[in-house]
Formats: C-alpha cells, sequence, structure tokens
C-alpha cells in the first residue's frame, strides 16, 4: 500500500517543518533521508503552502553541501508554493558572516519557490495568506548560540504586534529553542546551564515574547530530538514546537529517521501531525505529540 503524505485543502495553510538536514559528505545517510522526504512532499496529496528548514541546513556550510540540498529541494517544490530556511549555527559558523550570508541567500535563490534571506542579514518577514511569518538568524558569526541584534528585536516586536492587531497568529521561525523549554537540557544532552538554547539574549528573547503580540508559535530545530512529550510546549499564548532533524539520527528515544511535522492551519486551531517524511505516513498517535491542536482565540478581522 503506498502512503502518502495528507494535506488538507480546506486548511487555511499547509505547513512542512523540517529541523536540520545538516547534509555532509561524510554522511551520506543524512542526503538519503533528505532526498527521500523531497520525494514525499512531490508525491503529497494537496499541495503545501510553505516548506520552512530550521536551520543547520548544511554541517560545514560549504557550497557543495548547499549544491546537494537545492539539488533535492527542487524535488519538493514541485507541490510547495514556497521553500524557506533559517540559518543554523552549523551554516555560519567558522566562516565569514558576510560571505556567508551572501552564500545562503544565493542558495536559496538557486532553489525553485525558494525565498531568499536579504542581503546582509538572516531576518525577514513574510506574509502568506495574511498570516505573518518571521524568520530569525543571527547577526554575528556564533558557534553554538544566537545572537540578535538590537534591530531584530525591535523589528521582531513591531510585527509581533501588528499581528496581535490584525487577530493573527504569528509564527516564528528560530534555530535555538528558549532556555529550559521543550526539554532542555536533557534534550541536548543534559547539561551546561545555557547549551542548546538561544544563549545569552535568551532572557531578551523571551521578554520580546512576553510583552509583544497575541498568540505567537515558536518554531525551532537544533536539538536533534525525536517526537516526544517535548516537542511542543505552551506559556500562556506562547506555543514552541522543537523540529526533529529530518537528516541526521534523531535522539533519544524516538530514532526514526526522517521525522518532521505539518501544520494545518485553521481559524480557529492549528493541527500539528508528527510524519515520517521518508514515506509520508503519520507518526503513531500514541507517540506524545505525534498529534497536537494549538487553539486560537484570537478572531480574524
Ligand atoms: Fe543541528
Ligand atoms: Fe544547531
Amino acid at each position: 500500500m503506498t502512503t502518502k503524505l495528507y494535506l488538507d485543502p480546506a486548511a487555511d495553510l499547509n505547513l512542512i517543518l523540517w529541523g536540520d538536514p545538516q547534509i555532509a559528505r561524510i554522511h551520506p545517510d543524512r542526503e538519503e533521508n533528505l532526498a527521500a522526504a523531497c520525494e514525499t512532499v512531490a508525491a503529497a496529496d494537496g499541495r503545501a503552502d510553505a516548506l520552512i528548514l530550521l536551520g543547520d541546513v548544511a554541517e560545514y556550510g560549504a557550497a557543495s553541501e548547499y549544491a546537494t540540498v537545492q539539488r533535492h529541494l527542487a524535488v519538493a517544490a514541485r507541490n510547495t508554493d514556497r521553500i524557506f530556511c533559517v540559518s543554523g549555527n552549523h551554516d555560519i559558523r567558522a566562516r565569514s558572516f558576510r560571505r556567508q550570508c551572501a552564500r545562503f541567500s544565493d542558495f536559496l535563490a538557486g532553489v525553485p519557490n525558494g525565498v531568499p534571506n536579504p542581503p546582509g542579514c538572516y531576518w525577514f518577514p513574510a506574509v502568506i495568506k495574511n498570516y505573518r511569518f518571521l524568520f530569525m538568524g543571527a547577526d554575528k558569526t556564533c558557534f553554538e548560540g544566537t545572537y540578535l541584534s538590537p534591530a531584530q528585536l525591535s523589528w521582531l516586536a513591531e510585527e509581533l504586534d501588528a499581528a496581535k492587531e490584525e487577530g493573527k497568529p504569528a509564527f516564528v521561525f528560530n534555530h535555538q529553542p528558549l532556555l529550559h523549554t521543550n526539554g532542555l537540557p536533557a534534550t541536548w544532552g543534559g547539561s551546561g546551564s545555557w547549551r542548546g538554547s538561544v544563549g545569552d539574549q535568551n532572557d531578551a528573547l523571551r521578554s520580546v515574547f512576553k510583552r509583544h503580540g497575541g498568540e505567537i508559535v515558536y518554531v525551532t530545530g537544533h536539538l536533534h530530538a525525536g517526537i516526544s512529550r517535548c516537542s511542543v510546549e505552551h506559556s500562556g499564548r506562547l506555543h514552541m514546537i522543537n523540529v526533529p532533524t529530518v537528516g541526521c539520527p534523531n535522539h533519544p528515544e524516538n530514532d526514526a529517521p526522517a521525522q518532521g511535522f505539518v501544520l494545518r492551519v485553521y481559524q480557529n486551531r492549528i493541527e500539528g501531525r508528527g510524519i515520517l517524511f521518508r514515506t509520508g505516513e503519520e507518526m503513531d498517535e500514541s507517540i506524545p505529540n505525534a498529534r497536537f491542536s494549538i487553539p486560537l482565540p484570537c478572531e480574524s478581522k
């Protein structure tokens, strides 16, 4: 029996979320997982509004690695209207910030339906069917955490307030989760006071989320953690979704390859489904957060 990824034409939005492909020549399994996942999207029943990759696209940030990802995303692009990638620490570390930022933008410009980051930075907004999508990224070279400039944090605050004014949830995409959320530090290996999180500017970012906007969906990668009870966490109107890696092995207990989420966004709720993207089948519902729902109290204007 053929299993197909199902995308709901009745939803306002169908979003596909993948974490960390982290393509590297020395790890061919990662490319195999990504290739299979892209074929699954191409063969889906229904069309996606967006495919979003949550950073660590390339293990070493090399041009040849991005070329490989480009080739596979071109397959997924047959059945998705837009492809976005946020940058991760592996994309930017040990590289010239300016040159790597341009490389990342060129990479996305070369993907059919890809949406490149603007010149000189990784953060930018997009509007899809009246929903605001806010893509974040480091403003200087960082090894593991992320540095968010005052300009980026001000921009984020303004965008969140605008979404609230419109009566819509805002979707925010960044590589690293907030400190002590989504199972940190255990989901990062269990040690350290900040590791696995945004890092030094965790409190500044959390403060923006606390003081601005209405319903906020904060979507991250970085942890390589399979879908579990830690994948989705709520703090009032802030909803934090951590997405497993589509390329690397996932840990700890749920190690199925090429995991990800589909979000179906409706006026009054968001439905999440954990998907095994090698085949497109839904993850067994006995796994916590393989299916979840976020009610949206906002009223559309
Ligand atoms: Fe990663
Ligand atoms: Fe990472």
